[in-house]
């Protein structure tokens, strides 16, 4: 019997009727009561304004009959929130914590726990959508500025964006950057320095090939540069450690044209020259190391900095200032703030989520620290990293790069030394002792080292390194026997000298608002301060179509905190990363059934990854096939920015396919399009239900026409929502889909990350789905176990993406069961039908489908409106606590309502009340009784300092203004600035926080 919410609470003495077990002894507290809005009443009152009978009723005219599916979800029933996080704690304990000196990029640091209370585990902080209506946002958005302040004084470059998804990644989109920027006939290759991480070189090298560019991977000491090269990658400390002078390759490579991207460690330059000031076109890599946990890969924010000159064709989100309704400054997202929406196939990027809760903490870690705070972490990482170095070296060990010297033939500086100066990283050269036997004994101690080849390993320090810790090395390194060394005589030793031609010289974080919060009293109160500022979920609904923002359980969000899950390093040998194995293996099996595929890949860490991804599976697929020639793509018109920007990434060119007047994919022009290109078709990108927010009827030809002329069927999953439990993407006819774990799966949107958008697979496919060069991943696969795998490359920097946040999603299908997930989306789906009744005589829903309903969203039409615009709407929501919703997508002039199953009756009632209050404001506008421009939609939102003002000078009373509905006396959120003026920002453009001059002194 299928669990209905209305049997889950009144239904109890049946219950105890029909069954012979003790299930009613279970404690009657379930989870998904807990998860979904409204009780069993709500629901009857709900029902009987969409004149239903049932909930059933309802869905079976909303969802057409030939799609269902008709057997139950076969995943286990579901439990209390107290009986998963027991299961899981279980699960967790088969992680081991080692003490991880594997580097690569990764590195265990120290969560200032003001951080990790007050963001890390704060809904104030983790439970917002991307800062689009950003009066609203401006919390979140002065710690990205801070953020990129952050990144441009560190790297010595000029702009900074909002973080972007991993290191890797990054260093791809800056390749892509820097062909756009200098691509010409015959100059098509990338030259990586084979010194890069090994992750680094795989994604660029997946991007690479996707997009038909060369690559060389070579020695950067002896590369040649000439006109055929667009673009070169270093890492700067090098994988084994090792800091180079670039000055002379920079000069070679700019003297032919070529644009150089430095893969910098943020916290070793503190210490040593930033790449902007050796001549460096971009800079990116990882801000993981501040404060923000290893947690087995991920996720952790990317940086990304430039020149001023490149910002247009920078990928990802970049905050700037500009000004408000009241002349005072205002944060808002710069540029192209929805680009992929704007300009579709030639986005500079598909990045959509980013990483903003992550980079917000890292932001948070250096504001704490302050300048002189993070150059003694680095000082000290630095010391401990030269006492090991010295007493391996005692104990005769080759430490360091001097043995590689030798292959130089640039003559750098810093070659003259003998060893190349360092930072936290050592390579060791062990002589007649063999790796494997030195890791089994560190294995031994808890400690993991990087093995480099049979007779060399690597050795990073971060800030938990301790004297202990360093005893304990040395140790390992001497057969496991206690070192007869004095340490203190060897931290008494002069520390090496940074070479001045490598040397940090300039300051940083000179801004006050580094200066200011080094206490922890200052620090919260500066963090409640920005959580004020920002509406969250945790005031009211934000019913953003297509974001399914739903209810962030903290039952889901506590085990992220976890060492068991937070500490482990992403390259950890995978026999201590069971528990991981175990969440990872169950959490696939579940998706698979979810969704009818044979197989997920756990790696994309965000939607647009997973689209670029499973378009790469497609074309591999048909590579294997000996149609590599296949390579266009059809999109439909309403489609998702980020789809034409992913397929364009992919190597494809992207055909557009019509839309009906209904809002359907016209199947018609679906058809000619693909006779038209049958020769070359590879792929259909299609969303289900629709972005109109419809369960079209004919999905299954749709998805046949595309089969029949040869092509693949890639099903963007950011409406699954409204299909789980009731119809399965790889039934309806996908070979492919993504998931938005940030959507469907709970995982919450952080203010514009972290997400995770893994990929369902059909049989045929499995083979292809993305490997990873340092470690083995494997893949669910039901019964039928890989035989040959022909993996597409990487995708993201981490085998599994970003695995900590897994276990949210984890812990929602496992508290939720078969049956609580399959009733969830039911109540999706009344929940957007009785919001787009209750409103139909004030904003008409503009597409309706099967049975006259809609999906899990409707769209709102407001282009009948002659003085007021959707814009404006949106703002005088924020008079009324709510975000607004999804404004002008996908069609101009509409708002896209999503409510999610997990709001009440009584918010859906308040967010109707209050549009219903703002048409009456609207019709007064309309017919004359307020002004046409002064009335309090195009006023809006009204600040508390503007209601306060003496000069009050509104034909309308200022408590219409800010107190419009009752609610709004028991809580008011005040909006922190009044309407922002964009096009001043993107005139005017300023994306860091102004200069220490700026402030009194
Ligand atoms: C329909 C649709 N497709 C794709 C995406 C991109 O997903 P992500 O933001 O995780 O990259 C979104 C995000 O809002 C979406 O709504």
């Amino acid at each position: 019997m299928l669990a209905t919410k209305n049997n889950l609470t009144t239904d109890t003495t049946a219950r105890r009727v029909t069954t012979d077990s003790l299930d009613w002894l279970k404690h009657p507290d379930g989870f998904v009561n807990r998860h979904t809005g409204p009780d069993a009443g709500d629901i009857d009152k709900m029902l009987a304004v969409l004149g239903h009978a049932s909930l059933d009723g309802l869905v079976d005219a909303a969802v057409p009959a030939n799609i269902r599916l008709a057997r139950p979800l076969n995943l286990p029933a579901g439990r209390s929130e107290f009986g998963v996080l027991n299961e899981l704690r279980a699960i967790a304990a088969q992680n081991q914590i080692f003490h991880s000196y594997i580097g690569l990029g990764y590195h265990d640091c120290i969560t200032p726990p003001v951080i990790q209370r007050n963001i890390l585990e704060n809904p104030g902080w983790y439970t917002q959508y991307t800062p689009y209506q950003a009066e609203i946002s401006q919390g979140r958005l002065e710690m990205l500025l801070n953020f990129q302040t952050m990144v441009c004084d560190l790297t010595g470059l000029e702009i900074a964006n909002a973080s972007l998804l991993d290191e890797a990644t990054a260093a791809a989109e800056a390749m892509m950057m820097c062909h756009r920027l200098q691509h010409e006939e015959g100059r098509g290759i990338f030259f990586v320095s084979q010194d890069c991480h090994p992750q680094i070189i795989e994604v660029v090298r997946t991007r690479a090939q996707a997009l038909g560019l060369g690559i060389v991977v070579g020695s950067h000491r002896s590369f040649n540069f000439d006109g055929r090269i667009f673009g070169a990658l270093i890492q700067y400390p090098d994988t084994y450690g090792a800091v180079h002078d670039y000055q002379t390759l920079v000069k070679e490579a700019h003297a032919v044209g070529a644009l150089v991207v430095v893969a910098a460690d943020l916290l070793s330059l503190t210490m040593f020259k930033p790449p902007g000031e050796f001549g460096a076109d971009v800079a990116v890599g990882s801000a993981q190391r501040f404060g923000v946990p290893l947690g087995y890969g991920g996720p952790h924010a990317a940086y990304f900095a430039t020149r001023e000159a490149f910002k247009r064709q920078m990928p990802g989100r970049l905050v700037g200032v500009s000004k408000d309704s009241r002349g005072r400054p205002a944060l808002r997202l710069a540029l192209g703030t929805r680009e992929q929406h704007i300009r579709r196939e030639k986005a500079t990027s598909n990045i959509c989520t980013a990483q903003v809760l992550l980079a917000n903490m890292a932001a948070a870690y250096a504001i704490y620290h302050g300048p002189e705070g993070l150059k003694n972490i680095a000082r000290r990482i630095h010391r401990l990293t030269a006492i090991l170095a010295a007493g391996l070296e005692r104990l005769g060990y080759n430490v360091g790069q001097a043995s590689r010297l030798s292959s130089s033939a640039r003559g750098d500086t810093d070659a003259q030394e003998g060893r190349l100066p360092y930072f936290d990283t050592l390579r060791v050269e062990l002589g007649l002792k063999r790796s494997s036997d030195l890791v089994k004994i560190a294995d031994a101690h808890g400690v993991n080292l990087r093995v480099i080849d049979p007779k060399t390993v690597g050795v990073t320090l971060d800030e938990t390194a301790t004297v202990e810790d360093l005893r304990a090395l040395l140790q390992i390194f001497n057969s496991d026997r206690p070192v007869d060394l004095s340490l203190e005589e060897l931290a008494d030793q002069p520390l090496p000298v940074i070479p001045a031609s490598l040397a940090r010289t300039t300051p940083f974080l000179t801004h006050a608002v580094f200066n200011r919060y080094h206490s922890e009293t200052e620090m919260l109160r500066y963090l409640k301060r920005l959580e004020s500022r920002d509406l969250s979920l945790t005031t009211s609904m934000i019913p953003l179509g297509s974001c399914t923002m739903k209810l962030n359980a903290t039952c889901e969000m506590v085990p992220v905190s976890w060492p068991e899950f937070s500490r482990l390093h992403p390259f950890a040998p995978l026999s201590q990363t069971q528990g991981y194995q175990i969440l990872f293996g169950q959490l696939e099996e579940w998706l698979a059934e979810i969704t009818g595929f044979s197989a997920i890949s756990l790696q994309p860490n965000a939607g647009s990854q997973g689209e670029y991804a499973g378009l790469l599976v497609i074309r591999k697929y048909h590579q294997s096939r000996g149609e590599g020639h296949r390579d266009v793509c059809l999109i439909p018109t309403s489609a998702h920015g980020t789809n034409p920007a992913s397929a364009v990434m992919a190597g494809l060119e992207v055909v557009a396919v019509a839309c009906d007047k209904e809002g359907n994919i016209d199947v018609a022009d679906l058809r000619a399009k693909a006779q038209a290109h049958k020769d070359r078709l590879a792929s259909l990108m299609v969303t289900y239900p629709s972005t109109h927010g419809v369960f079209e009827g004919n999905i299954k030809e749709i998805c046949d026409v595309i089969h029949e002329f040869g092509g693949q069927v890639y099903m963007d999953g950011a409406n699954l929502n409204a299909q789980v439990g009731l119809c399965r993407p790889a039934d309806l006819g996908a070979d492919v889909c993504h998931l938005n774990l940030h959507k469907t799966f709970c995982i919450p949107h952080g203010g514009g990350g972290p997400g995770m958008g893994p990929i369902g697979v059909a049989e045929h496919l499995v083979n292809f789905l993305p490997g990873h060069p340092v470690v083995e991943v494997h893949t669910f696969s039901g019964d039928n176990p890989k035989v040959e795998l022909q993996p597409i490359g990487a995708v993201a920097a981490a085998p599994w993406g970003s695995a900590s946040i897994l276990a949210i999603s984890w812990v929602y299908i496992a508290a939720m069961g078969a049956a609580g997930l399959t009733e969830s989306t039911k109540i999706a789906i009344l929940n957007a039908n009785y919001i787009a009744k209750r409103l139909e005589n004030y904003f008409p829903t503009l597409y309706r489908g099967h049975g006259g309903l809609v999906a899990h969203e409707c769209i709102l039409d407001l282009r009948d409106f002659q003085s007021v615009t959707a814009e404006d709407v949106a703002k005088r929501l924020m008079d009324y606590g709510f975000h607004a919703p999804t404004l002008s997508w996908p069609v101009a002039g509409t708002m896209m309502v999503e409510p999610t199953e997990s709001e009440s009756k009584a918010e859906l009632d308040r967010f109707c009340d209050a549009m219903i209050a703002i048409y009456g404001e609207i019709s007064a506008i309309e017919t004359g009784r307020l002004d046409k421009q002064n009335n309090p939609l195009k006023n809006a939102p009204h600040t508390a300092d503007a209601i306060a003002s003496d000069n009050w000078n509104h034909p309308y009373s200022r408590e219409q203004a800010a107190f419009p509905a009752p609610w709004l006396k028991e809580h008011k959120f005040w909006p922190a600035v009044g309407r922002i003026d964009n096009v001043y920002g993107d005139r005017n453009p300023v994306c860091t926080c102004a200069g220490m001059e700026g402030y009194p002194a």
